[in-house]
């Protein structure tokens, strides 16, 4: 099932910034989205901290059976803290998907900390807000994390609810490939949450 993008050591790094343009005509969409949009696809800065914060905080609110951590949990953080979680130090970084200067998407990419894991690496925290959906932005958000990903790390991991149709869509067309079912991974209230816990196995990552 894995494609060509998880078959091995990528041969040059590819540039951080991809501008993408979308032409969709998919029956999806209302008819009053834009027909073709400009996308940028960039890692972001500490100058995004606000809109990443916004974005993440919207993120927590409307799918909270997505995400390990909670509205609550994230909604007191200042500022400065959102800022160096942007900062982390390389390789661990975090994309996000523009139109203009709007931040409308988001996945994160963390390394393990410990000296035994640090071959492994996480994507996190994917994210494209209900208006942009179904245009391609979720796709290329994550083949951004897979090919840092393929740079820094042998194994890249992910987890995704069973029953999220359009990222388990996304990361098996990808190359991810489940290993397993974590069952009552999350709770949310009252209600747990399966998640499929997913792998990409690269090449040895470059020197
Ligand atoms: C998952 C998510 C990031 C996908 O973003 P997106 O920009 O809509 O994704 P894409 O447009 O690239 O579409 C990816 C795939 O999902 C499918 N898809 C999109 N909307 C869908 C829907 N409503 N139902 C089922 N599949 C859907 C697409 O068909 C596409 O698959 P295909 O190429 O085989 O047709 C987005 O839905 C989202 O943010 N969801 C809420 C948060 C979340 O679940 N995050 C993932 C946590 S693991």
């Amino acid at each position: 099932m894995a494609g060509p993008i998880c078959s091995g050591r990528r041969a040059e790094a590819s540039p951080i910034v991809t501008v993408v343009t979308w032409r969709s005509t998919s029956d999806r969409l209302p008819s009053a989205r834009p027909f073709m949009t400009d996308v940028m696809i960039r890692r972001l800065e500490p100058s995004d901290a606000q809109a990443y914060r916004d974005l993440r905080l919207e993120a927590l609110a409307a799918s909270p059976e997505a995400f390990g951590s909670s509205h609550e949990e994230e909604a007191p953080l200042p500022l400065e803290t959102i800022r160096a979680r942007i900062s982390a130090t390389s390789p661990n970084a975090i994309f996000g998907a523009f139109t203009g200067d709007r931040l409308v998407g988001m996945a994160g990419f963390a390394v393990h900390e410990r000296a035994k894991a640090s071959h492994k690496g996480l994507m996190w925290g994917v994210y494209v807000q209900a208006d942009r959906r179904g245009l391609g932005l979720g796709k290329r958000l994550v083949e951004q994390v897979i090919d840092h990903a393929s740079r820094h790390v042998i194994m890249l991991e992910a987890a995704v609810g069973t029953t999220n149709e359009s990222a388990r869509r996304t990361y098996h067309a990808l190359g991810f490939r489940p290993y397993g079912i974590e069952r009552k991974a999350l709770r949310v209230g009252d209600v747990f949450y399966d998640e499929e816990l997913l792998f990409i196995e690269f090449g040895a990552p470059d020197p």
